[in-house]
Protein backbone atom coordinates (compact mmCIF):
# COMPACT_ATOMS: atom_id res chain seq x y z
CA UNK A 1 0.00 0.00 0.00
CA UNK A 2 1.69 3.55 -1.42
CA UNK A 3 1.40 5.87 1.85
CA UNK A 4 -0.69 9.24 1.21
CA UNK A 5 0.88 12.67 0.55
CA UNK A 6 -0.49 16.43 0.15
CA UNK A 7 -1.62 16.92 -3.02
CA UNK A 8 0.02 20.68 -3.48
CA UNK A 9 2.47 22.96 -1.07
CA UNK A 10 -0.15 24.97 -0.34
CA UNK A 11 -2.91 22.62 0.56
CA UNK A 12 0.42 20.91 3.28
CA UNK A 13 0.68 24.66 4.75
CA UNK A 14 -3.13 25.25 4.71
CA UNK A 15 -3.53 21.93 6.47
CA UNK A 16 -1.26 22.80 9.12
CA UNK A 17 -2.70 25.86 9.56
CA UNK A 18 -5.75 24.80 10.46
CA UNK A 19 -4.40 22.87 13.05
CA UNK A 20 -2.49 25.52 14.29
CA UNK A 21 -6.13 27.98 14.19
CA UNK A 22 -8.42 26.91 15.73
CA UNK A 23 -9.90 27.33 19.90
CA UNK A 24 -6.93 27.75 20.67
CA UNK A 25 -6.52 31.32 18.91
CA UNK A 26 -10.55 32.08 19.46
CA UNK A 27 -11.03 30.62 23.00
CA UNK A 28 -7.98 29.82 24.96
CA UNK A 29 -5.64 32.87 24.01
CA UNK A 30 -8.66 35.65 24.64
CA UNK A 31 -9.06 33.64 28.10
CA UNK A 32 -5.41 33.53 28.86
CA UNK A 33 -4.73 36.81 27.90
CA UNK A 34 -7.80 38.46 29.80
CA UNK A 35 -6.46 36.58 33.09
CA UNK A 36 -2.80 37.61 32.91
CA UNK A 37 -2.53 41.10 32.03
CA UNK A 38 -3.88 41.63 29.02
CA UNK A 39 -0.97 43.01 26.14
CA UNK A 40 1.56 41.86 29.23
CA UNK A 41 0.78 38.57 28.47
CA UNK A 42 0.24 39.29 24.01
CA UNK A 43 3.89 40.18 24.35
CA UNK A 44 5.97 37.39 26.58
CA UNK A 45 3.34 34.84 24.44
CA UNK A 46 4.54 36.35 20.85
CA UNK A 47 8.51 36.11 22.16
CA UNK A 48 7.98 32.36 22.96
CA UNK A 49 6.42 32.10 19.65
CA UNK A 50 9.19 33.19 17.71
CA UNK A 51 12.20 31.79 20.18
CA UNK A 52 10.52 28.41 20.96
CA UNK A 53 7.71 28.08 18.35
CA UNK A 54 9.42 28.24 15.14
CA UNK A 55 12.36 26.10 16.12
CA UNK A 56 10.26 23.55 17.43
CA UNK A 57 7.92 23.01 14.56
CA UNK A 58 11.10 22.43 12.62
CA UNK A 59 12.21 20.12 14.55
CA UNK A 60 8.68 18.39 14.32
CA UNK A 61 8.78 18.80 10.67
CA UNK A 62 12.44 17.49 9.93
CA UNK A 63 11.57 14.11 12.23
CA UNK A 64 8.46 13.30 10.02
CA UNK A 65 9.52 14.50 6.87
CA UNK A 66 12.88 12.29 7.40
CA UNK A 67 10.72 9.22 8.61
CA UNK A 68 7.44 9.58 6.82
CA UNK A 69 5.65 7.71 9.37
CA UNK A 70 3.56 8.26 12.16
CA UNK A 71 5.36 9.67 15.65
CA UNK A 72 5.60 6.21 17.50
CA UNK A 73 7.07 4.80 13.96
CA UNK A 74 9.17 7.96 13.04
CA UNK A 75 10.76 8.08 16.93
CA UNK A 76 11.31 4.08 16.87
CA UNK A 77 12.78 3.62 12.94
CA UNK A 78 15.04 6.68 13.30
CA UNK A 79 16.40 5.53 16.70
CA UNK A 80 15.90 2.15 16.57
CA UNK A 81 15.58 1.75 20.48
CA UNK A 82 12.84 0.45 22.49
CA UNK A 83 12.89 3.40 24.77
CA UNK A 84 12.03 5.94 21.92
CA UNK A 85 9.46 3.91 20.43
CA UNK A 86 8.07 3.54 24.24
CA UNK A 87 8.11 7.10 24.20
CA UNK A 88 6.48 7.62 21.04
CA UNK A 89 3.71 6.22 22.65
CA UNK A 90 3.04 9.28 24.72
CA UNK A 91 1.62 11.56 21.59
CA UNK A 92 -1.53 8.60 20.94
CA UNK A 93 -2.17 9.26 24.65
CA UNK A 94 -1.45 12.80 23.75
CA UNK A 95 -4.40 13.08 21.17
CA UNK A 96 -6.97 11.02 23.41
CA UNK A 97 -6.56 13.46 26.30
CA UNK A 98 -6.86 16.55 23.18
CA UNK A 99 -9.50 15.36 21.47
CA UNK A 100 -11.38 14.55 24.63
CA UNK A 101 -12.06 18.18 25.80
CA UNK A 102 -11.65 19.56 22.75
CA UNK A 103 -14.87 17.81 21.38
CA UNK A 104 -16.75 18.82 23.99
CA UNK A 105 -15.82 22.69 23.40
CA UNK A 106 -16.92 21.90 19.98
CA UNK A 107 -19.71 20.69 20.84
CA UNK A 108 -20.97 23.88 22.96
CA UNK A 109 -19.49 25.50 19.67
CA UNK A 110 -22.40 23.62 17.56
CA UNK A 111 -24.86 24.31 19.82
CA UNK A 112 -24.00 27.57 20.21
CA UNK A 113 -23.68 28.43 16.13
CA UNK A 114 -27.65 26.44 15.98
CA UNK A 115 -29.00 29.22 18.71
CA UNK A 116 -27.31 32.33 17.18
CA UNK A 117 -30.30 31.48 14.54
CA UNK A 118 -32.91 31.90 17.07
CA UNK A 119 -30.99 33.89 19.66
CA UNK A 120 -31.54 31.16 22.43
CA UNK A 121 -29.21 32.53 24.68
CA UNK A 122 -29.33 35.92 24.75
CA UNK A 123 -31.90 36.61 27.56
CA UNK A 124 -29.50 35.50 30.16
CA UNK A 125 -26.40 34.17 28.55
CA UNK A 126 -24.76 33.14 32.29
CA UNK A 127 -27.47 31.08 33.49
CA UNK A 128 -27.65 29.71 29.89
CA UNK A 129 -24.13 28.85 29.75
CA UNK A 130 -24.35 26.81 33.33
CA UNK A 131 -26.96 24.86 32.12
CA UNK A 132 -25.77 23.69 28.75
CA UNK A 133 -22.15 23.07 29.68
CA UNK A 134 -21.68 19.58 31.12
CA UNK A 135 -24.48 17.17 31.33
CA UNK A 136 -26.18 14.79 28.73
CA UNK A 137 -27.20 17.40 25.89
CA UNK A 138 -23.03 18.48 26.06
CA UNK A 139 -22.48 14.66 25.80
CA UNK A 140 -24.82 14.88 22.73
CA UNK A 141 -23.39 17.85 20.97
CA UNK A 142 -19.99 16.67 21.25
CA UNK A 143 -20.93 13.58 19.32
CA UNK A 144 -22.32 15.64 16.55
CA UNK A 145 -18.70 17.14 16.47
CA UNK A 146 -17.07 14.35 16.72
CA UNK A 147 -18.76 12.71 13.72
CA UNK A 148 -17.85 15.75 11.54
CA UNK A 149 -14.36 15.36 12.65
CA UNK A 150 -15.01 11.50 11.59
CA UNK A 151 -16.05 11.84 8.48
CA UNK A 152 -13.51 14.97 7.11
CA UNK A 153 -10.32 12.45 8.33
CA UNK A 154 -12.29 8.97 7.17
CA UNK A 155 -12.16 10.64 3.45
CA UNK A 156 -8.28 10.99 3.55
CA UNK A 157 -5.57 13.48 3.01
CA UNK A 158 -6.19 14.22 0.20
CA UNK A 159 -9.59 14.64 -0.63
CA UNK A 160 -10.51 14.96 3.31
CA UNK A 161 -8.30 16.58 5.17
CA UNK A 162 -6.58 18.62 2.08
CA UNK A 163 -10.03 19.44 0.86
CA UNK A 164 -11.91 20.69 3.80
CA UNK A 165 -8.91 22.94 5.05
CA UNK A 166 -8.41 24.58 1.48
CA UNK A 167 -12.23 25.71 2.12
CA UNK A 168 -12.13 26.45 5.39
CA UNK A 169 -9.01 28.85 6.20
CA UNK A 170 -9.90 31.75 3.69
CA UNK A 171 -13.16 31.39 5.28
CA UNK A 172 -12.19 31.65 8.50
CA UNK A 173 -9.68 34.59 7.54
CA UNK A 174 -12.85 36.64 5.50
CA UNK A 175 -15.53 35.81 8.34
CA UNK A 176 -12.99 36.92 11.18
CA UNK A 177 -11.60 40.37 9.44
CA UNK A 178 -14.81 41.32 8.93
CA UNK A 179 -15.99 40.45 12.33
CA UNK A 180 -12.88 42.93 13.55
CA UNK A 181 -13.02 45.68 11.45
CA UNK A 182 -16.88 46.54 12.50
CA UNK A 183 -16.07 45.48 16.41
CA UNK A 184 -13.88 48.19 16.38
CA UNK A 185 -16.38 50.82 15.19
CA UNK A 186 -18.00 49.66 17.81
CA UNK A 187 -18.55 52.96 20.41
CA UNK A 188 -15.98 52.65 23.12
CA UNK A 189 -13.93 49.97 21.39
CA UNK A 190 -11.09 51.72 22.34
CA UNK A 191 -10.72 50.39 25.53
CA UNK A 192 -10.72 47.25 23.96
CA UNK A 193 -8.30 47.35 21.69
CA UNK A 194 -5.52 48.84 24.13
CA UNK A 195 -6.06 46.54 26.76
CA UNK A 196 -5.01 43.95 24.05
CA UNK A 197 -2.48 45.82 22.69
CA UNK A 198 -0.70 48.61 25.14
CA UNK A 199 1.50 46.73 27.33
CA UNK A 200 1.40 47.90 31.03
CA UNK A 201 5.22 47.00 32.14
CA UNK A 202 4.95 47.83 35.89
CA UNK A 203 2.86 44.62 35.45
CA UNK A 204 5.08 42.45 32.61
CA UNK A 205 7.81 43.21 35.59
CA UNK A 206 6.11 41.95 38.78
CA UNK A 207 4.03 38.90 37.13
CA UNK A 208 7.03 38.15 34.68
CA UNK A 209 7.14 34.11 36.13
CA UNK A 210 3.59 33.84 36.48
CA UNK A 211 2.77 34.70 33.13
CA UNK A 212 5.75 32.52 31.61
CA UNK A 213 4.18 28.80 31.98
CA UNK A 214 0.81 29.83 30.98
CA UNK A 215 2.48 31.87 27.87
CA UNK A 216 4.29 28.93 27.26
CA UNK A 217 1.54 26.17 27.35
CA UNK A 218 -0.57 28.83 24.74
CA UNK A 219 2.50 28.94 22.74
CA UNK A 220 2.53 25.34 21.96
CA UNK A 221 -1.15 24.96 22.05
CA UNK A 222 -1.71 27.44 19.51
CA UNK A 223 0.83 25.92 17.19
CA UNK A 224 -0.32 22.58 17.50
CA UNK A 225 3.25 21.89 18.70
CA UNK A 226 4.51 18.66 21.12
CA UNK A 227 1.57 16.74 20.24
CA UNK A 228 2.84 15.06 17.43
CA UNK A 229 0.14 16.54 14.78
CA UNK A 230 2.77 18.55 12.88
CA UNK A 231 5.28 15.66 12.75
CA UNK A 232 2.54 13.60 11.12
CA UNK A 233 1.29 16.43 9.33
CA UNK A 234 5.44 16.47 7.81
CA UNK A 235 5.34 13.12 6.87
CA UNK A 236 2.80 13.14 4.24
CA UNK A 237 4.94 15.58 2.23
CA UNK A 238 6.13 14.27 -0.70
CA UNK A 239 8.94 16.16 -2.30
CA UNK A 240 11.58 18.08 -1.12
CA UNK A 241 10.32 22.09 -0.27
CA UNK A 242 11.86 24.30 2.57
CA UNK A 243 10.35 23.78 6.32
CA UNK A 244 12.18 26.68 7.37
CA UNK A 245 9.76 28.68 5.11
CA UNK A 246 6.59 27.14 5.46
CA UNK A 247 6.92 26.62 9.00
CA UNK A 248 7.83 30.48 9.68
CA UNK A 249 4.45 31.03 6.89
CA UNK A 250 2.47 28.74 9.62
CA UNK A 251 3.41 30.41 12.45
CA UNK A 252 2.82 34.13 11.03
CA UNK A 253 -0.41 32.77 9.64
CA UNK A 254 -1.24 31.11 12.71
CA UNK A 255 -0.28 34.57 14.85
CA UNK A 256 -2.40 36.99 12.88
CA UNK A 257 -5.49 35.09 12.90
CA UNK A 258 -4.77 34.86 17.04
CA UNK A 259 -4.50 38.78 17.21
CA UNK A 260 -7.30 39.38 15.04
CA UNK A 261 -9.01 37.41 16.90
CA UNK A 262 -8.24 39.32 19.74
CA UNK A 263 -8.84 42.48 18.24
CA UNK A 264 -12.38 41.14 17.10
CA UNK A 265 -13.27 39.94 20.70
CA UNK A 266 -12.14 42.34 22.81
CA UNK A 267 -13.20 45.12 21.38
CA UNK A 268 -16.77 43.86 21.47
CA UNK A 269 -16.82 43.42 25.03
CA UNK A 270 -15.66 46.34 26.37
CA UNK A 271 -18.40 48.39 23.66
CA UNK A 272 -20.70 46.52 26.07
CA UNK A 273 -19.58 46.93 29.31
CA UNK A 274 -18.24 43.32 29.99
CA UNK A 275 -14.67 44.67 30.49
CA UNK A 276 -12.32 41.21 29.62
CA UNK A 277 -14.96 38.92 31.18
CA UNK A 278 -14.62 36.77 34.17
CA UNK A 279 -11.99 33.93 33.88
CA UNK A 280 -12.90 30.11 33.23
CA UNK A 281 -13.51 28.48 29.91
CA UNK A 282 -16.64 30.35 29.74
CA UNK A 283 -15.03 33.35 29.14
CA UNK A 284 -16.10 33.33 25.30
CA UNK A 285 -19.45 31.98 25.90
CA UNK A 286 -20.62 34.04 28.55
CA UNK A 287 -19.54 37.43 28.02
CA UNK A 288 -19.36 37.22 24.13
CA UNK A 289 -22.89 35.86 23.99
CA UNK A 290 -23.70 38.43 26.51
CA UNK A 291 -22.41 40.92 24.61
CA UNK A 292 -24.11 39.77 20.86
CA UNK A 293 -27.42 40.03 23.06
CA UNK A 294 -27.00 43.92 23.24
CA UNK A 295 -26.28 44.34 19.91
CA UNK A 296 -27.80 45.56 16.58
CA UNK A 297 -28.47 42.45 14.20
CA UNK A 298 -26.62 40.16 17.34
CA UNK A 299 -28.49 37.31 15.47
CA UNK A 300 -26.60 37.62 12.34
CA UNK A 301 -23.18 38.57 13.94
CA UNK A 302 -23.57 35.49 16.67
CA UNK A 303 -24.41 33.13 13.22
CA UNK A 304 -21.06 34.78 11.20
CA UNK A 305 -18.92 34.63 14.66
CA UNK A 306 -19.73 30.91 15.77
CA UNK A 307 -19.46 29.65 12.23
CA UNK A 308 -16.26 31.21 12.06
CA UNK A 309 -15.00 29.13 15.77
CA UNK A 310 -16.44 25.79 13.96
CA UNK A 311 -15.09 26.32 10.81
CA UNK A 312 -11.23 26.86 12.86
CA UNK A 313 -12.31 23.60 15.59
CA UNK A 314 -12.64 21.57 13.20
CA UNK A 315 -9.89 22.15 11.04
CA UNK A 316 -8.23 21.67 14.36
CA UNK A 317 -9.37 18.34 15.96
CA UNK A 318 -8.90 16.50 12.54
CA UNK A 319 -5.58 16.92 12.87
CA UNK A 320 -5.83 15.64 16.21
CA UNK A 321 -7.55 12.48 15.22
CA UNK A 322 -5.33 12.07 12.19
CA UNK A 323 -2.13 11.24 14.72
CA UNK A 324 -3.81 7.94 16.31
CA UNK A 325 -5.19 7.13 12.68
CA UNK A 326 -1.64 7.30 10.84
CA UNK A 327 -0.57 5.08 13.88
CA UNK A 328 -3.00 2.44 13.39
CA UNK A 329 -2.57 2.71 9.91
CA UNK A 330 1.17 3.01 9.74
CA UNK A 331 2.15 0.29 12.53
CA UNK A 332 -0.79 -2.36 12.31
CA UNK A 333 -1.46 -1.71 8.61
CA UNK A 334 -5.04 -0.89 9.58
CA UNK A 335 -7.50 0.79 6.63
CA UNK A 336 -8.29 4.00 7.56
CA UNK A 337 -11.79 3.60 8.08
CA UNK A 338 -11.39 0.92 10.37
CA UNK A 339 -9.19 3.62 12.28
CA UNK A 340 -11.54 6.17 12.04
CA UNK A 341 -14.26 3.77 13.09
CA UNK A 342 -12.28 2.19 16.21
CA UNK A 343 -11.22 5.57 17.47
CA UNK A 344 -14.58 7.22 17.32
CA UNK A 345 -16.08 4.76 19.73
CA UNK A 346 -12.90 5.35 21.97
CA UNK A 347 -13.40 8.79 21.48
CA UNK A 348 -17.42 9.20 21.87
CA UNK A 349 -16.59 7.07 25.54
CA UNK A 350 -13.59 9.59 26.66
CA UNK A 351 -14.73 12.57 25.67
CA UNK A 352 -18.67 11.93 27.28
CA UNK A 353 -16.65 11.49 30.55
CA UNK A 354 -15.54 15.43 30.18
CA UNK A 355 -19.09 15.88 29.42
CA UNK A 356 -20.34 15.20 32.27
CA UNK A 357 -17.71 16.14 34.75
CA UNK A 358 -16.93 19.53 35.22
CA UNK A 359 -13.88 18.72 37.31
CA UNK A 360 -11.88 16.09 34.94
CA UNK A 361 -12.63 18.59 32.29
CA UNK A 362 -11.13 21.63 33.88
CA UNK A 363 -8.06 19.28 34.67
CA UNK A 364 -7.81 17.57 31.44
CA UNK A 365 -8.37 20.76 29.13
CA UNK A 366 -5.93 22.77 31.63
CA UNK A 367 -2.67 21.58 33.45
CA UNK A 368 -2.57 18.02 31.96
CA UNK A 369 -2.51 19.58 27.91
CA UNK A 370 -0.23 21.69 29.27
CA UNK A 371 2.03 19.51 30.77
CA UNK A 372 1.75 16.74 28.12
CA UNK A 373 2.70 19.45 25.32
CA UNK A 374 5.45 20.55 27.19
CA UNK A 375 6.88 17.21 27.48
CA UNK A 376 6.36 16.03 24.30
CA UNK A 377 7.96 19.06 22.60
CA UNK A 378 11.21 18.50 24.90
CA UNK A 379 11.45 14.53 23.47
CA UNK A 380 11.00 16.07 20.43
CA UNK A 381 13.65 18.31 20.71
CA UNK A 382 16.00 16.15 22.72
CA UNK A 383 15.67 13.53 19.81
CA UNK A 384 16.40 16.29 16.74
CA UNK A 385 19.30 17.76 18.62
CA UNK A 386 20.71 14.53 20.31
CA UNK A 387 19.74 11.48 18.01
CA UNK A 388 19.52 13.03 14.39
CA UNK A 389 21.86 15.51 15.18
CA UNK A 390 23.79 15.92 11.80
CA UNK A 391 21.02 13.95 10.32
CA UNK A 392 18.21 16.46 11.47
CA UNK A 393 20.31 19.66 10.05
CA UNK A 394 20.71 17.85 7.05
CA UNK A 395 17.08 17.15 6.66
CA UNK A 396 16.37 21.15 7.42
CA UNK A 397 18.53 21.59 4.71
CA UNK A 398 17.06 19.27 1.63
CA UNK A 399 14.87 22.00 -0.73
CA UNK A 400 15.85 24.93 1.55
CA UNK A 401 17.79 28.50 0.53
CA UNK A 402 21.29 29.36 1.75
CA UNK A 403 19.73 30.98 4.50
CA UNK A 404 18.28 28.36 6.35
CA UNK A 405 21.15 26.19 5.98
CA UNK A 406 23.05 28.52 7.54
CA UNK A 407 21.26 28.86 10.10
CA UNK A 408 20.75 24.88 10.69
CA UNK A 409 23.72 24.57 13.23
CA UNK A 410 22.76 27.24 15.58
CA UNK A 411 18.92 25.98 15.08
CA UNK A 412 20.48 22.77 16.52
CA UNK A 413 22.05 24.08 19.21
CA UNK A 414 18.75 25.67 20.13
CA UNK A 415 16.73 22.49 19.67
CA UNK A 416 19.01 20.28 21.62
CA UNK A 417 20.40 22.46 24.89
CA UNK A 418 18.66 26.06 24.86
CA UNK A 419 15.04 25.32 23.97
CA UNK A 420 14.92 21.85 26.06
CA UNK A 421 16.47 23.95 29.37
CA UNK A 422 13.34 26.33 28.83
CA UNK A 423 10.62 24.23 28.61
CA UNK A 424 11.49 21.61 31.35
CA UNK A 425 12.00 24.96 33.80
CA UNK A 426 8.26 25.80 32.67
CA UNK A 427 7.56 22.14 33.11
CA UNK A 428 8.93 21.95 36.35
CA UNK A 429 7.07 24.68 38.05
CA UNK A 430 3.81 24.13 35.72
CA UNK A 431 4.07 20.29 37.71
CA UNK A 432 4.50 22.28 40.63
CA UNK A 433 2.32 24.49 40.43
CA UNK A 434 -0.60 21.59 39.42
CA UNK A 435 0.22 19.56 42.25
CA UNK A 436 0.01 22.50 44.42
CA UNK A 437 3.35 22.29 45.97
CA UNK A 438 5.30 24.90 47.52
CA UNK A 439 9.49 24.57 47.05
CA UNK A 440 10.23 27.97 48.68
CA UNK A 441 11.49 29.77 50.35
CA UNK A 442 13.77 27.19 51.60
CA UNK A 443 16.92 27.51 53.56
CA UNK A 444 19.94 25.46 52.72
CA UNK A 445 22.67 25.56 55.11
CA UNK A 446 22.04 28.96 56.15
CA UNK A 447 21.45 30.24 52.54
CA UNK A 448 17.77 31.17 51.59
CA UNK A 449 16.95 30.26 48.05
CA UNK A 450 13.57 30.98 46.41
CA UNK A 451 11.04 29.45 44.37
CA UNK A 452 13.10 30.32 41.13
CA UNK A 453 16.48 29.44 42.20
CA UNK A 454 14.52 25.83 43.35
CA UNK A 455 13.18 25.48 39.75
CA UNK A 456 16.51 26.89 38.01
CA UNK A 457 18.80 24.39 39.64
CA UNK A 458 15.91 21.30 39.47
CA UNK A 459 15.61 22.46 35.68
CA UNK A 460 19.49 22.57 35.23
CA UNK A 461 20.08 19.08 36.76
CA UNK A 462 17.37 17.31 34.83
CA UNK A 463 18.76 18.71 31.51
CA UNK A 464 22.11 17.45 32.04
CA UNK A 465 21.11 14.04 33.01
CA UNK A 466 18.75 14.03 29.73
CA UNK A 467 22.21 15.02 27.69
CA UNK A 468 24.34 12.76 29.26
CA UNK A 469 21.89 10.29 28.58
CA UNK A 470 21.23 10.63 25.29
CA UNK A 471 24.57 11.47 23.80
CA UNK A 472 25.03 9.52 20.52
CA UNK A 473 27.87 9.58 18.20
CA UNK A 474 26.43 11.40 15.27
CA UNK A 475 25.58 14.14 17.04
CA UNK A 476 27.50 17.45 17.18
CA UNK A 477 26.81 18.88 20.20
N1 LIG B 1 -3.66 24.38 17.72
C1 LIG B 1 -5.01 23.94 17.99
C2 LIG B 1 -5.82 25.15 18.40
O1 LIG B 1 -5.31 26.22 18.56
C3 LIG B 1 -5.07 22.89 19.03
C4 LIG B 1 -4.19 21.70 18.80
C5 LIG B 1 -3.22 21.35 19.72
C6 LIG B 1 -4.33 20.92 17.65
C7 LIG B 1 -2.39 20.27 19.53
C8 LIG B 1 -3.52 19.79 17.45
C9 LIG B 1 -2.56 19.49 18.39
O2 LIG B 1 -7.01 25.05 18.59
Amino acid sequence: MTRESWQTRLGFILAAVGSAVGLGNLWRFPWMTSENGGAAFLIVYLGIILLVGVPGLLAEFVIGRRSRRNPVGALSELSESKYWSAFGHVFVVTAVVLLSFYSVVGGWIVRYFAESFTGAYFANPGAHFEAVNYGLEAVAFHLVFLAITAFIVHRGVRNGIETATKLMMPAIVVLLAGLAVWGVTLDGAAEGVSFFLSPDVAYLQANFLDILPAAAGQALFTLSLGAGTMLTYASYLGEDRSLAADGTAIAVLNTLVGVLAGVAVFPILFALGAGAGGGGPGALFVSLAGALAALPYGQVVGVVFFGVVLLAALSSSISMLEIPVSFLVDEYGVSRRAAVGGLVGLFAVTGSVCALDRGIFGTVAGPVVDLLLTGGLVGFLLFAGWVLGTTATEELGRGAGSLTRSLSTPWLYAVGVAIPVFLIFTFVSGLADALGVAVAPLSLLGVTVDQTQVFLLVTAALAVASFLGLRRSQSVL
